[in-house]
């Protein structure tokens, strides 16, 4: 097939994870006889220096023009000044809300093999596969905001809004992936305390009147946030809004031993995906070589098999991860010591190593194929 990417490596660790993952899905475009274009961009910080803008049109109109888009990450300390008007997160929180991806998915299903990374007790972590359903161009980050004084008191007002339809479709999204899980749905929200989840809630409700076959079980968050830690494999799908589920995900990582680690993939009603790990810039181990591509190279994964339908190809990589890591390759986030550690590159070079002499080798179900028969 031919296919077009646009890729936005953006700040920090985003080029050198971006790098390897544009390696890997160009090798299994030469091993599978497909045509991959890439189109990279600026996005985040890069873009707010080389054009005063965190997302500039042109960069925009090539992610609607393309078939999917792959991000690294943006942010940095360079850009972090909170009177600064503009900001690097602009351009990711622009880029979801212009493509109307309402939903990001973050699946967690650990690797045994990395199970000493987690700082939980592995028997904890035995059956754990999750996957988040995270709303994305709603709540708080989208709502309506204050910045004023009033009486001589400086100000600040963000607000936590949402319609029924939003709720309704990525509940709706939750339960058409259950169904090809262990039909199970969890809704998280503050229903105690806000208005906007006692809508979530009801909502919910009447999204899984409509699901006899699915269980839906509704947690308020705090306890959630406890759960996922004490008790992380008796979740299977768990569905919430934009701020609880952004904060909620971070911690589900811990659950896989390293934000690294971990892909998402955001959608919405068309077929162009926006795909990138959870992580953020890192800037800390920015340039050193040392960050962890896997989380990228995941994320591109779901990119073939979501945005371009390619489950072999996406299987191949998901199969060869699984077999560098069976292999004992561990970059530094996972490895038992500094003196065991390889460098992005050579992580993503064995990788693709496994890639040449594998298919599949490990049941990647967990990832998010049985999308495949929602609407998208
Ligand atoms: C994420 C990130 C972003 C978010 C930031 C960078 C705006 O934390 O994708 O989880 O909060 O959505
Ligand atoms: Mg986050």
């Amino acid at each position: 097939m031919k296919a077009t990417i646009v890729l936005l490596p953006g700040d920090g660790i985003g080029p050198e994870v971006v790098d390897e993952a544009r390696r890997v899905v160009d090798d299994v475009a030469r091993l599978f006889g497909h045509q991959l274009r890439f189109d990279e961009h600026l996005i985040g910080g890069a873009s707010i220096d080389a054009h005063g803008t965190a997302l500039t049109d042109d960069a925009l109109a090539a992610c609607r023009a393309a078939d999917a888009i792959l991000l690294g990450a943006v942010g940095g300390p360079a850009w972090s000044d909170p009177t600064a008007r503009v900001r690097p997160e602009q351009g990711l929180l622009g880029l979801r809300k212009a493509l109307g991806l309402w939903a990001n998915l973050r699946p967690v299903r650990p690797f045994p093999e990395l199970a000493a990374c987690s700082p939980l007790r592995p028997e904890l972590l035995a059956g754990v596969d999750v996957v988040v359903v995270r709303e994305l161009t709603g709540g708080l980050y989208f709502g309506p905001r204050i910045r004023d004084v009033v009486d001589g008191r400086r100000r600040a007002c963000d607000t936590l809004e949402y319609t029924d339809v939003e709720i309704a479709r990525v509940v709706a999204l939750a339960f058409r992936l259950a169904e090809h899980r262990r039909r199970r749905v969890t809704s998280i929200d503050k229903a105690n305390v806000l208005e906007s989840s006692r809508l979530w809630r009801q909502v919910a409700d009447e999204v899984g009147a409509r699901h006899p076959e699915i269980a839906l079980d509704h947690q308020l968050v705090d306890s959630a946030a406890m759960r996922l830690i004490t008790a992380p494999a008796s979740f299977d799908v768990v569905v919430t809004e934009n701020m609880f589920g952004d904060i909620l995900t971070d911690e589900a990582a811990v659950l896989a031993g390293s934000l690294g680690l971990c892909p998402s993939a955001s959608i919405g009603d068309g077929r162009c995906g926006l795909y990138e790990p959870i992580h953020g810039s890192a800037p800390d181990i920015a340039g050193r070589g040392i960050a962890n591509p896997i989380g990228t190279i995941l994320s591109a994964a779901l990119l073939l098999r979501h945005s371009l339908g390619l489950e072999r190809e996406a299987q191949a990589i998901e199969g060869a991860v699984a077999q560098a890591i069976a292999a004992g390759v561990r970059t530094a986030d996972i490895a038992p010591g500094p003196g065991d550690a390889v460098s992005t590159t050579r992580m993503g070079a064995e990788i693709r190593n496994h890639l040449h002499r594998t298919r599949p080798a490990r049941d990647a179900s967990h990832y998010i194929d049985n999308q495949r028969s929602g609407a998208w």
